[in-house]
């Protein structure tokens, strides 16, 4: 069987960083290229152990530079491509929405235009469940593939932004692709802004954890590991021009999210501080992800023991987060 050459974009970063280690190491047979901007969320640290691998290449380089994407694309001719790159975090996008839209709604849109003019047999778009909005708090009532999207936060909406011109070169152009709509992810290199890790880097330092409102908010947690798994079946089976949902049934409030960290790390309630909430804040995702499963997929975690095992993990890989902390990774 001739060598495939898979792009991955923002492979540097958390989902994208697993996914780089998860496809070197399952498919010997693949040339992986991992295309990242090294943004304040990009990180090589984490890819030490496959960098001197022969299937495993980096290149720097931003997804909304035209010009230097097209001329990547010319000359590797990539097979396939999966597209995780983009700003992610939803505080930031309410402080800084202009550089979501460059990146997110451009970015994919450029990497669009070189799939289509140089020809990729798939390209994957990873986006997720915040595009469909919010739910109220009926446990009956589940994200499908059909529910209208309706992006609250400028990250949202860059992302259905984004959703929609794969669908719209898909239509328009034949472009084979898919999208995947995953709930909230955690496990290992998760950035340390975000809830879990954040809260296990400052149970660990014996600071106190802001938790947004009074805590209420319900999301619906996935390990990163199975969130890869979906993403490789996706990829290989997915039905080209179809959406796909992610996700574990695995709904805990922020509250409970944090007062488990505290727990299992022994540590008291008394960490936690209640401060303002986040502007435009969703109640409440949580996913159906029937169709995935049909395709063949099934997560290997739950909450308890993919929480479990992370929580070990940043114990375990304190150096890591604490470079990030101190900013010494930018080095
Ligand atoms: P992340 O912020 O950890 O990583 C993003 C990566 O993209 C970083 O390595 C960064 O350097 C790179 N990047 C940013 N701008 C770039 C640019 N202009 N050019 C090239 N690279 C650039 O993000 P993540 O949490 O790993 O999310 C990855 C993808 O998955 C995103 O598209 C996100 O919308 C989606 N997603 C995330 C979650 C989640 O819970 N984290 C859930 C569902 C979907
Ligand atoms: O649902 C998928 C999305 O999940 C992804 O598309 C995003 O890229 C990813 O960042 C994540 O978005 P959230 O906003 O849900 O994740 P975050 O970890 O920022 O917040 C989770 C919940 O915790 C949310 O209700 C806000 C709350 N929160 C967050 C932080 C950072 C707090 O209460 N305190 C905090 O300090």
């Amino acid at each position: 069987m001739s060598r495939k050459k898979l792009l991955i974009t923002g492979g540097a970063g958390f989902i994208g960083g697993n996914f780089v280690q998860y496809i070197v190491d399952k498919y010997s047979d693949y040339d992986v290229y991992n295309l990242d901007l090294l943004t304040y969320a990009g990180d090589l640290t984490k890819h030490k152990q496959i960098e001197d691998r022969d299937n495993y290449h980096f290149i720097r380089a931003d997804i909304a530079d035209r010009d230097a994407i097209m001329s990547i694309f010319e000359q590797e001719r990539f097979d396939y491509v999966v597209h995780f790159a983009a700003e992610s975090h939803v505080d930031r996008s309410i402080t800084d929405p202009a550089i979501f839209v460059l990146t997110n709604v451009m970015g994919t849109q450029v990497l669009l235009d070189a799939s289509r003019t140089i020809g990729v047999a798939k390209f994957v778009h990873v986006s997720t469940d915040e595009v469909y909005g919010e739910l109220d708090f009926d446990p009956t009532v589940f994200f499908t593939e059909e529910t209208p999207l309706q992006p609250n936060s400028p990250y949202s909406a860059s992302k259905a932004s984004s959703d929609l011109l794969v669908r719209a070169y898909y239509e328009t152009f034949g472009l084979p692709m898919n999208i995947t709509r995953c709930s909230n992810n955690y496990g290992p290199y998760h950035f340390p802004e975000k809830l879990i890790p954040l809260t296990i880097s400052k149970v660990l330092n014996e600071q106190k954890v802001p938790v947004y409102g009074d805590g209420a908010n319900i999301r619906d947690w996935l390990h990163v590991w199975d969130h890869c798994a979906a993403i490789d079946l996706v990829l290989h089976e997915g039905v080209s021009g179809e959406v796909y949902n992610v996700g574990g049934h695995n709904e805990r409030t922020n509250l409970e999210v944090v007062k488990t960290i505290i727990h299992t790390l022994g540590k008291s309630e008394e960490l936690i501080e209640f401060v303002a909430d986040r502007l435009g804040h969703d109640k409440r995702y949580a996913i159906d992800p029937t169709k995935l499963e049909k395709l063949g997929w099934k997560p290997t975690y739950t909450f308890e023991t993919g929480i479990a095992q992370t929580i070990q993990w940043y114990t375990e890989n304190a150096e890591w987060w604490e470079q990030i902390l101190s900013g010494e990774y930018r080095k």
